[in-house]
């Protein structure tokens, strides 16, 4: 029996978003996107074999973690992607999967990249003891094995950027790093529509004909605006961006929408600021009516701004970088 392991993976946030998958591809998207990873916010997973028919899944309980509270329908889902893994690696043996955030799982932000990450990375360190396999510590593979469990998974497995292409992510180099991460819990409820669900309905809007060239081109110009470090027009294509995917729930058949009246207030006020210092933050919105902003190194003093501001009217939670 090998020992029990503990392994953990961060969460990511796209800046170009995956949104719209291929239907029966194991989410393979229908465009490329590009994330920054959130070191801060992880799950924890702990594996330990066991003498069971099943695997079998429950809350990690450790003092300093909070534990996941899984619908039975989100443990069967996590469950059904450890025995994919299996399968791959050909492994038999019935493991007991704990998990855990380092971060309240009922503050309304997404945990399915961190946990689909830390699940397959922590799979593959468990049953590359058992069974080697020649491909079993390639990320490349790794990456591909995690985003059949869910598709923004496969970029956790990299930072600070990572870029996923089709079957798989890799990471990203570019000059911006170190960035201070900064979010509005404007709410904290669960979501009605899942990310799951967003997917396919955007298929069904008008504004989803042009998305694949719109995003495609918009990578194409953050890059290149990262690249050059040009913050000016990096926070616009990521504006913009944001804005398209949440055009696209408005107007899918039937519309939804996560854009709450505290998501408008938060736009609003950085737009604002924006304006008045000509300068501020990358913003951006998920599947979701939380409002996330990334701030250059040297802007800490704006993102102590920032986050007095908002502090007065929401739940914030800041991280703020170390230099690497
Ligand atoms: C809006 O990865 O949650 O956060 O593949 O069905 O698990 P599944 O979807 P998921 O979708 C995330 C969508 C998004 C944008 C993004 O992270 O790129």
């Amino acid at each position: 029996m090998i020992e029990p392991i503990i392994v953990s993976a961060p969460s990511n946030i796209a800046l170009i978003k995956y949104m719209g998958k291929i239907e029966g591809s194991g989410n393979k998207p229908t465009n490329a996107s590009l994330s920054y990873t959130l070191e801060n916010l992880r799950t924890y997973i702990r594996l330990t074999a066991i003498e069971s028919l099943q695997d079998q899944w429950k809350p990690f309980v450790r003092e300093d973690l909070q534990p996941i509270d899984l619908s039975e329908k989100g443990q069967q889902r996590f469950l059904k992607h450890f025995q994919n893994l299996k399968a791959k690696w050909g492994v038999e043996q019935s493991f007991l999967i704990e998990s855990a955030n380092n971060f309240a799982s009922d503050c309304g932000l997404a945990s399915s990249a961190s946990s689909f990450a830390a699940l397959t990375l922590a799979a593959a360190q468990a049953f590359q003891k058992i069974r080697p396999q020649e491909w079993g510590k390639d990320m490349k593979v790794l990456s591909e094995l995690s985003r059949q469990g869910s598709g923004s998974s496969c970029r956790s497995l990299f930072g600070p950027w990572a870029l996923w292409k089709e079957e798989y992510a890799q990471p990203m180099n570019l000059p911006v790093v170190d960035l201070h991460h900064m979010v509005v819990i404007v709410e904290d409820s669960k979501k009605t529509v899942s990310s799951s669900e967003a997917h396919k309905l955007v298929t069904t809007s008008p504004r989803f004909t042009g998305r694949v060239e719109r995003a495609e081109l918009r990578l194409k110009d953050l890059s290149q605006a990262l690249q050059f470090e040009d913050w000016h027009m990096a926070r616009q294509i990521v504006w913009d961006e944001f804005i398209d995917m949440h055009k696209l729930f408005e107007t899918s058949q039937p519309p939804f929408s996560y854009m709450t009246e505290g998501s408008r207030q938060v736009l609003k006020d950085c737009d604002d600021f924006w304006r008045k210092w000509q300068d501020g933050p990358l913003v951006t919105m998920d599947a979701g009516a939380n409002v996330h902003m990334l701030f250059r190194f040297e802007q800490k003093k704006s993102f102590e701004t920032y986050k007095e501001h908002f502090s007065k009217s929401f739940p914030v939670m800041a991280f703020e970088a170390i230099k690497s």
